[in-house]
């Protein structure tokens, strides 16, 4: 018996009130997320039970409990507190999937701090970007990734520490930079934990958009309530599983379900700090014992094209229940996976915004292959209408995803970006930015993006950063950047350059300018493709009109151009 049970019943009389009390919780108390991920978990007999399991890309193994988390985490908050750290303060996680960093993710938040994750791929330029806007305090990263922080330090006035987890010969260490040893960190038994409430900062995430920079959406402690349910109803988290998230805590689901939902649940997790390989992957489960695995569209689609032979050489009897988020879920990968492990992936869909799942397919729900699901109970959503923002009441129609506000983890702002953060709100609905439509029986469909936003491998990246970083180049003149359709990655990046006088488009110059901006910005971000031409599309205002040349990219219709000359 799944822990959802069934849908529908939980559909009439689901209260997030449910969660609340199966975390003890009662409103106006102290909720803290570090608290609620280790300490909590100790005090219900479950110290001696393995937290982490974790492997690198060299094979090494390290194993947690618990109670090892607990008094790590402990040690961590103590000395970012010890170092002038206080409560509020914005720390960031700059590093591979380490065990310092899930451990310093519920370190700060522990003493109050606000944890930003940030991608360790990201070159300085998006690094630099997110902790002058946060004004971050303080960065914990491995020595691998320092030098591009050291880069940027100068930039950074409000940047007081930088912690380096692995430099162990001290006399290494530059300006600021400090080092810490968590494994060899006396284990604090006791820490007196900061007294967050509900809506205390906890975490700041931050996305791309279609203009403007990258914005952060800030969440609070009180997440946890939605976090927690959903991980156990959707997931299906039980006390005896062996859970994988692929995600990097860079990325939201890294975080909401890659720490904060499975060890509030009190679940072992394994995570394994490397890239992609098919049977590196399958070897992971079978070694582990992986019971549920969440992953996403771009990996499922990968480990399709490496076929079905692979799967065969490993004994992944282990797996019960498969997961997706990220991008549209292909009804094949469904079906594949159906096939070839006997289960299907269950699509969910959500947002950084959102903090947890929103739209999903239910442990023992009829599956519609293609189909992202049904709102979770708790959650009201529905389509709106691409003008007027009133719900469309008929079946098939497409129009944006719409979901009431007040669930527990819907982020609470856009860092000092208020305004931004305003307009996502229509009629007393949140606009996620996505169109849909809803079939008679309510199962949601995605049809695509409502923005110049790309989707790749499950990342969002904004058009503009790009674009901006382009025009550093000293070649380009204008850029225009646009999604291009890939089998595997569904988007990838493709640009659109003129060059400035004295320059000519050719193959080395693209090299040089896809690897400038893989440096500055990060892999994600560097285009797969760049076209060099002589003018680019503009309103007559002057804009650039991404959506025709995106358009051209996906074979669709253009149509009628002068309602996209007026689209300022
Ligand atoms: C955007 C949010 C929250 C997890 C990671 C992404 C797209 C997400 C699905 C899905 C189709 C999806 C949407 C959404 N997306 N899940 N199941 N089907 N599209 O978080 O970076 O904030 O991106 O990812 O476009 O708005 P994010």
């Amino acid at each position: 018996m799944s822990n959802i049970g069934s849908y529908e019943e939980k559909l009439k009389d689901f209260k997030w009130e449910i969660s609340e009390k199966e975390l003890e919780y009662t409103k106006g108390n102290r909720i803290n997320i570090g608290e609620y991920c280790s300490d909590r978990i100790c005090r219900m007999g479950k110290g001696d039970k393995l937290a982490l399991i974790w492997q690198s890309h060299t094979g090494e193994i390290k194993k947690y409990t618990f109670n090892r988390m607990r008094v790590l985490t402990n040690a961590i908050a103590e000395y970012l507190k010890s170092l002038g750290i206080n409560s509020g303060d914005r720390v960031c996680l700059f590093m591979d999937k380490v065990p310092e960093l899930y451990f310093g993710f519920l370190g700060i938040l522990k003493m109050g701090g606000i944890a930003q994750p940030l991608f360790s791929a990201f070159g300085g330029e998006s690094l630099y970007t997110r902790l002058a806007d946060a004004e971050t305090k303080a960065i914990i990263t491995q020595k691998k990734h320092v030098g591009k922080v050291r880069k940027i330090l100068a930039d950074l006035p409000k940047l007081e520490r930088i912690i380096v987890v692995d430099e162990e010969e001290e006399e290494k260490l530059r300006e600021k930079e400090l080092y810490f040893s968590m494994d060899n960190a006396t284990p604090v038994e006791h820490f007196d934990i900061f007294p967050s409430t509900a809506e205390t900062p906890s975490v700041l995430h931050y996305t791309s958009g279609t203009t403007g920079k990258p914005k952060g959406a800030q969440h609070v402690h009180y997440s946890l309530i939605s976090q927690y349910i959903t991980a156990k109803y959707v997931l299906d988290l039980k006390d005896d599983d062996i859970y994988w998230c692929t995600a990097d805590p860079g990325w939201v689901t890294g975080t909401s379900y890659g720490i904060i939902g499975p060890w509030a649940n009190g679940v072992t997790q394994c995570v394994l700090d490397s890239g992609f390989k098919a049977d590196s992957w399958y070897k992971f489960i079978e070694d582990h014992k992986v019971t549920i695995w969440y992953s996403a569209p771009t990996a499922i689609r990968s480990l399709m094209k490496e076929g079905n032979e692979v799967v065969k050489q490993f004994n992944l009897s282990s797996l019960r229940h498969l997961c997706s988020v990220g991008e549209p879920l292909n009804a094949e990968a469904v079906i594949w996976s159906k096939e070839v492990f006997g289960l299907a992936f269950h699509d969910t869909f959500w947002q950084t915004e959102t903090g947890s799942m929103m739209i999903c397919n239910y442990p023992g729900m009829k599956i519609k292959p293609g189909s992202m699901g049904k709102p979770f109970p708790g959650i009201t959503a529905t389509v709106v209408d691409l003008k007027t923002y009133q719900p469309i009441e008929r079946a098939g129609i497409v129009g944006l995803i719409a979901i009431k506000p007040g669930w527990p983890s819907m982020f609470r702002t856009y860092w000092k970006n208020e305004e931004v953060y305003k307009s996502k709100f229509r009629n007393d609905w949140y606009i996620c930015g996505d169109r849909a439509s809803i079939d008679e029986e309510g199962y949601f469909w995605f049809v695509g993006r409502d923005d110049d936003v790309i989707n790749t491998a499950g990342h969002l990246v904004g058009p503009f950063e790009i674009e901006s970083a382009l025009l550093e180049h000293e070649a380009v003149a204008e850029s225009a950047v646009v999604g291009k359709p890939d089998p595997v990655n569904m988007e990838v990046v493709k640009a659109f350059i003129t060059l400035k006088p004295g320059f000519m488009g050719s193959k080395e110059l693209e090299l040089k300018i896809m690897n400038f901006i893989r440096k500055k910005l990060s892999p994600l971000a560097m285009p797969q493709e760049i076209e060099f031409v002589d003018s680019l599309p503009k309103t007559r205002s002057g804009k650039i009109m991404r959506r025709l040349l995106r358009a051209k990219e996906w074979g669709e219709e253009i149509g009628d151009t002068s309602t996209l000359e007026n689209d300022d």
